[in-house]
């Protein structure tokens, strides 16, 4: 079964509430997201394997870790994953980065495929998907079945911000992948946005509204 992970550290609680103040613009809501995402993924990353190597230091040799073989494919949801790419590449700079364009019927919610770009190798990989909002979960939910058509089988799901609605779709939908999360908030308004959330993710970090 799909395990929850909120990770609340007091660095990530802090930046999240200034993201989520109606005055903070585009360039500190982008700076805040991308060294939240960095955070994040310090811990979507906790349980990597690793293997020995010999080397050797100044002083003797040894026998020390290293990260094994797995590769891990960051793969954002456009347009608003894209601010949480560049946090976690800090920490696994030889992550492939693959695409998927998905945006929200303003009438039914319901996510509408736009694009899909992926790296050749993807179904071999750690994917982890990424996108700060996680509201109906109707955009997680069917990025994450694109992937698995495309072969995926080692998914995670890091968001900032969800509701129960959105876990609960993306876990009974896809039960192997566990969904990383900031924060729980409360609930959908009418229109399916998050309260008390932080307005729209993708307008906020590209100031198109
Ligand atoms: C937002 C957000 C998620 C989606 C979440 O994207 O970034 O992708 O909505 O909603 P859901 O869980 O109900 O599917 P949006 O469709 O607004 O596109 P954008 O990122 O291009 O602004
Ligand atoms: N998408 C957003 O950007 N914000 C929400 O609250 C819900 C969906």
């Amino acid at each position: 079964m799909s395990q929850l992970h909120v990770i609340n550290h007091p660095l990530i609680q802090h930046k999240l509430t200034h993201m989520r103040m109606i005055g903070t613009g585009p360039k500190d809501f982008r700076q805040l997201l991308r060294e939240i995402s960095t955070l994040m993924g310090y811990e979507v990353t906790r349980d990597l394997p690793l293997d020995d190597v010999e080397i050797e230091t100044p002083m003797q040799k040894m026998t020390a870790k290293v990260i094994s073989g797995k590769k891990i494919a960051i793969v954002p949801i456009l347009r608003a994953g894209l601010g949480m790419v560049d946090g976690i590449m800090e920490l696994v700079p030889v992550a492939k980065v693959g695409h998927i364009g998905l945006y929200r019927d303003p009438e039914t919610h319901l996510p509408v495929e736009y694009y899909c770009k992926l790296p050749p190798d993807v179904s071999e990989r750690l994917v982890i998907v990424v996108d700060p909002m996680l509201a109906t979960g109707g955009s997680a939910a069917d990025a994450i079945t694109m992937l698995k058509k495309r072969g995926c089988n080692n998914i995670r799901l890091m968001c900032l911000v969800a509701v129960p609605e959105g876990i609960k779709k993306v876990q009974e939908t896809h039960p192997d992948v566990d969904i990383y999360v900031a924060s729980v908030d409360d609930r959908l308004n009418e229109n399916a946005y998050i309260l008390p959330g932080l307005g729209d993710a993708g307008d906020r970090l590209f100031g198109t509204k």
